[in-house]
């Protein structure tokens, strides 16, 4: 049994191997009429060196031109040659001294061997005269340089001006591309792989009247859908001083936006580089656009664009290029819309609407996109406004929840003559409440000069500190503060905070950044009664002062700032804690000791109750905490770091709690 499955097994590999070396059956006979003028060559692919050859008649060869009017018959010395040659079939079309075919093109001569084949058509014709190649459906697509297609069957159009050839593009089948015109001549070639069965070049050639232009690409658009186009030479240069159209037909029910990808300008000695737009219906037509501007959207129904270049200096020419989409939707419900966004009255602030994930995640060009519109007609993907000024804005965009805003604020004072006792509110704005978007962050930035601190207060609402691993003090509402303070040096994240806590005031140095972060829609009905407010205030003792005034019975935690990475070097932060007259504070540390070894300095933990004669407790880092102690008195927690020993971080948890004074007493 053995025996006999290693005989098949080597029967087999010795097959294989034959298969490779013995002249197949299949011969192959090519005859070329004289008047196609077409040349056919069979080569060995580039860099291919090969032991399969081609067999004519007798004689041994690896490679094949042949020539109008020529005839031959061959076979392949393997079974597999399309992993080995290649073969182009070339076309030359003189329109210049003859009269031209015009019409469908074929697949001319029929019956070739199947191997991967460039078919070119190289049409020469007056520089005065159009041609058009009309593509059959489903039409083209054209891709970036680099990109394959799915079928691997592509198309590549060349026009020549001057002696240079230009790429008008690399298409594959199945897109919206149904017309070039060009001028003066193509050359067209057609990639097709082995296997593939095609039999139509898919392209018909026509003449027509000079479009006095390089080029004019027509795309037809049905449905939704979107097309990626470029000017040619992409990402080289489009010629100097030409130009050269994109005619767009698309259905008057149906809205149409540009945009502009990746460009580049090229040095223009004289003109300008420019695009214009026919716009049916448009009053100003044609509408002219620089490159850098925001590019029409909204448009209804069919239009087109030019690309006009200029005349470039010699020396640094520089590169135009164009890389764009066009994406065609229904026109949407709430298109003519408009709401008021009235930042009149407000100073100094941004607000941005822009998609969700803006701006780390980049829009898949597939998605379906979302406009937003300063005018009927300047939408785009993100829109800026600023304070001063009132919008009148719309959406394009079936699902409004898929976009959010994101608005800055500063505020800052340099003379605190001038702001001092002033109160400012950091509430957002009801013109940013009232957009059916969902608000994602509002960022205040509070500037000051050194002497010059910042307090924040929350009068009525009191902020609580989050902190993660107490359940209940946790932030779990739709929004919450996060409040950074920071030098140009350093960075200190004082906390996140969100209102209904204790913490009255906080008092900072340097300039601080609060974000409101918003979660979800529960957001608008708690922004009913935003309370928190800033001033600017005489320089501070301490890094940063909290204000703690309980109002109930539930126990408070509080955290050390930069709870992540650990207190700073040297700094020195301080609560106070105000204990109501009827009530005693219990105040108790969250571990025993503080956990740092300092390399310079010393850290303390100081408290201290506000009343005359009170003791201090002290205590250093190689010191036990104090254990939890009664407070009968309004008291401060002050706590100052050492230059810790490296990877050491100083964070400290605090706990207080209320009672009565009689039950205490009981207790
Ligand atoms: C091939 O060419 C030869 C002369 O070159 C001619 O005699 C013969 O008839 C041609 N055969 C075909 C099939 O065209
Ligand atoms: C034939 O074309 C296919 C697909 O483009 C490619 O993978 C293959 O390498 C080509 N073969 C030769 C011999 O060029
Ligand atoms: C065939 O091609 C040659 C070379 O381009 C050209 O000179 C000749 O005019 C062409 N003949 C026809 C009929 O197109
Ligand atoms: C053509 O492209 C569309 C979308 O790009 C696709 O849905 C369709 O299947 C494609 N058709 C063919 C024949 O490849
Ligand atoms: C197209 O070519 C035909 C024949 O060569 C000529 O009669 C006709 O005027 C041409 N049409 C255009 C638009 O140039
Ligand atoms: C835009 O051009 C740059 C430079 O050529 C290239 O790196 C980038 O991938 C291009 N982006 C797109 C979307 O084609
Ligand atoms: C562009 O559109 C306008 C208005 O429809 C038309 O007059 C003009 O001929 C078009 N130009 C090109 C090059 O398509
Ligand atoms: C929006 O207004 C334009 C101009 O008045 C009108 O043509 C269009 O039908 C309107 N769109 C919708 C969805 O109502
Ligand atoms: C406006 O805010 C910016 C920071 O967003 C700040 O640099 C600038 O000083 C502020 N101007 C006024 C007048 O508050
Ligand atoms: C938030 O947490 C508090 C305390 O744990 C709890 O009472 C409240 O129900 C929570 N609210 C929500 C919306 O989860
Ligand atoms: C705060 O920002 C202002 C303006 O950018 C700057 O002049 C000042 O030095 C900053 N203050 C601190 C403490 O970094
Ligand atoms: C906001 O409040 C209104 C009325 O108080 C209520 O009907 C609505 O459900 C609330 N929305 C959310 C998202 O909580």
């Amino acid at each position: 049994m053995a025996a006999g499955q290693a005989l098949a097994a080597l029967l087999a590999a010795l097959l294989a191997v034959s298969a490779q070396l013995l002249p197949p059956q299949a011969s192959f006979a090519i005859s070329l009429r004289k008047v196609d003028n077409t040349t056919v060559t069979i080569k060995l692919k580039p860099g291919v060196s090969s032991i399969c050859k081609m067999r004519i008649r007798s004689v041994i060869r690896s490679e094949l031109i042949l020539k109008p009017g020529e005839n031959v018959t061959f076979t392949f010395t393997c079974s597999t040659p399309e992993k080995y040659f290649i073969m182009e079939i070339q076309k030359n079309i003189d329109c210049v001294s003859g009269p031209c075919p015009f019409g469908d093109v074929y697949l001319y001569p029929v019956q070739l061997p199947r191997l991967n084949r460039t078919y070119t058509w190289d049409v020469k014709a007056s520089t005065k005269a159009g041609l058009e190649l009309k593509f059959s459906a489903p039409w083209l697509r054209q891709i970036e340089p680099g990109e394959t297609c799915s079928d691997f069957i592509s198309y590549n159009i060349n026009s020549c001006i001057d002696n240079t050839m230009v790429n008008i593009g690399t298409f594959c089948r199945n897109g919206s591309v149904s017309r070039v015109k060009l001028l003066g001549g193509v050359v067209m070639s057609l990639h097709l792989p082995w296997d593939s069965s095609l039999t139509t070049s898919g392209f018909s050639i026509a003449n027509r009247t000079s479009i006095k232009r390089l080029c004019i690409i027509e795309s037809i658009l049905k449905g939704e859908s979107s097309i990626t186009l470029m000017s040619p030479n992409y990402p080289l240069g489009f010629p100097e001083d030409e130009l050269m159209t994109w005619q767009f037909v698309v259905p008057s029910s149906m809205r149409a936006s540009v945009f502009f990808h990746n460009y580049s300008l090229s040095n223009c000695e004289r003109k300008e580089e420019r695009v214009e737009y026919y716009i049916p219906g448009s009053p100003s037509n044609p509408e002219v656009f620089k490159l850098s501007d925001s590019q029409p959207a909204n448009i209804a129904g069919s239009f087109n664009m030019s690309l006009q270049g200029c005349d470039q200096d010699a020396q640094n020419p520089g590169i135009l290029r164009l890389l764009f989409q066009v994406i065609v939707q229904h026109p949407q419900l709430d298109e003519n819309v408009t709401h008021l966004v009235d930042l009149s009255k407000e100073r100094n602030m941004t607000v941005t609407i822009h998609l969700d994930g803006w701006p780390g995640r980049i829009p898949l060009m597939s998605e379906p996109v979302c406009l937003i519109c300063k005018d009927p007609r300047t939408c785009d993907r993100i829109l800026t406004l600023a304070s001063g000024t009132v919008y009148r804005i719309s959406f394009l965009c079936k699902d409004l929840s898929r976009l959010r805003i994101t608005a800055e604020k500063g505020i800052s004072c340099v003379d605190l003559r001038w702001c001092q006792r002033k109160i400012y509110s950091l509430s957002v704005p009801k013109a940013i409440l009232q957009l059916p978007i969902q608000l994602h962050e509002f960022i205040w930035k509070l500037l000051a000069p050194d002497l010059i601190n910042i307090e924040v207060t929350s009068p009525s609402l009191k902020l609580q500190q989050h902190v993660r691993d107490v359940p209940e003090q946790r932030c779990n509402r739709s929004y919450s503060y996060s409040i950074v303070s920071a030098t140009p040096e350093t960075e200190l994240n004082v906390g996140v905070f969100c209102p209904g806590g204790s913490i009255e005031k906080i008092q900072m140095r340097n300039n601080i950044t609060i974000t409101l972060r918003a979660f979800g829609k529960g957001f608008i009905n708690e922004t009913n009664h935003q309370d928190l407010k800033m001033s600017f205030v005489p320089h501070i003792k301490d890094e940063c002062s909290f204000t703690v005034s309980p109002n109930s019975k539930a126990k408070v935690y509080l955290q050390t700032p930069n709870w992540r990475y650990g207190l700073p070097p040297y700094v020195s932060i301080s609560w106070y804690i105000i204990v109501p007259s009827k009530q005693i504070a219990r105040l108790g540390f969250s571990k025993d000791r503080m956990g740092i070894a300092c390399e310079t300095g010393r850290a303390y933990i100081n408290i201290k109750e506000e009343t005359l004669g009170a003791e201090e407790t002290v205590r250093r880092e190689d010191e036990v905490l104090p254990d939890p102690r009664n407070m009968y008195h309004n008291f401060w927690v002050n706590i100052s770091n050492c230059k810790p020993v490296d990877k050491m971080q100083l964070t400290l948890e605090f706990w207080v709690t209320f009672a009565d004074k009689q039950i205490a007493r009981g207790m």
